[in-house]
């Protein structure tokens, strides 16, 4: 067993409940589980309870029929202070056929919070082959755009009234 725990594999039939109304798997079940695979491998790795306060880049490149076999393939490719980047990438299998397609991707950012939901430090990632640095450099460039896009759209949207500022009650 590996000193630091950073990838997780999860496997789950795909049932009648999780349709759309074409009969294919709802894109909503698949966040559902693309949300818990992440909180269990950053959870797992930090050792502590995370919370998820990001999720982007979900594509989805081809539809799940209800009957495939979902794997889910997590790992946590860049920690800084509190949070960290999980990626996922879904693959289908068609039971009988036997084929496999990569049906989806996403980025998931965690917190790691102590009991009072408070941020906590998440433990240093051990960059241990070639293939993880790069993980890390390229999650830390997404990590560098995600707070600029932020920032952009705050100026962007400053002198815009917010419409919706009757729906807080101060
Ligand atoms: C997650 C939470 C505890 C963070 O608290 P906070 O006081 O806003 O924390 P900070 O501003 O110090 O940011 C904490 C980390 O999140 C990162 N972060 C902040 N905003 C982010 C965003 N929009 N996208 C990605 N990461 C973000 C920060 O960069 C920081 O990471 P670092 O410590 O590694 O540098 C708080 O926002 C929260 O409780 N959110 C709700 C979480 C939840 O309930 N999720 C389930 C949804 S149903």
């Amino acid at each position: 067993m590996p000193d630091q725990e950073k990838s997780l594999q999860m496997t789950i039939l795909m049932t009648p409940d999780m349709a759309n109304f074409a009969g294919n798997v709802h894109g909503g079940s698949i966040l559902k589980l693309l949300d818990q695979v992440a909180y269990a491998c950053a959870a797992r790795y930090c050792k502590s309870y995370v919370v998820t306060i990001s999720l982007d880049q979900v594509t989805f490149l081809a539809p799940i029929k209800v009957g495939e076999l979902v794997t889910f393939r997590s790992h946590v490719n860049y920690v800084g202070n509190t949070s960290l980047e999980v990626g996922v990438k879904v693959f289908a299998e068609d039971l009988q056929q036997k084929e496999i397609r990569h049906t989806n991707s996403c980025y998931v950012t965690m917190v790691a919070v102590d009991d009072d939901r408070k941020p906590i430090s998440a433990p240093a990632l051990e960059l241990e082959t070639e293939f993880e640095k790069k993980l890390f450099e390229a999650a830390k460039m997404r990590k560098q755009l995600r707070q600029e896009a932020v920032k952009r759209n705050r100026e962007m949207t400053a002198d815009i009234p917010d419409y919706n500022s009757d729906l807080i009650k101060k």
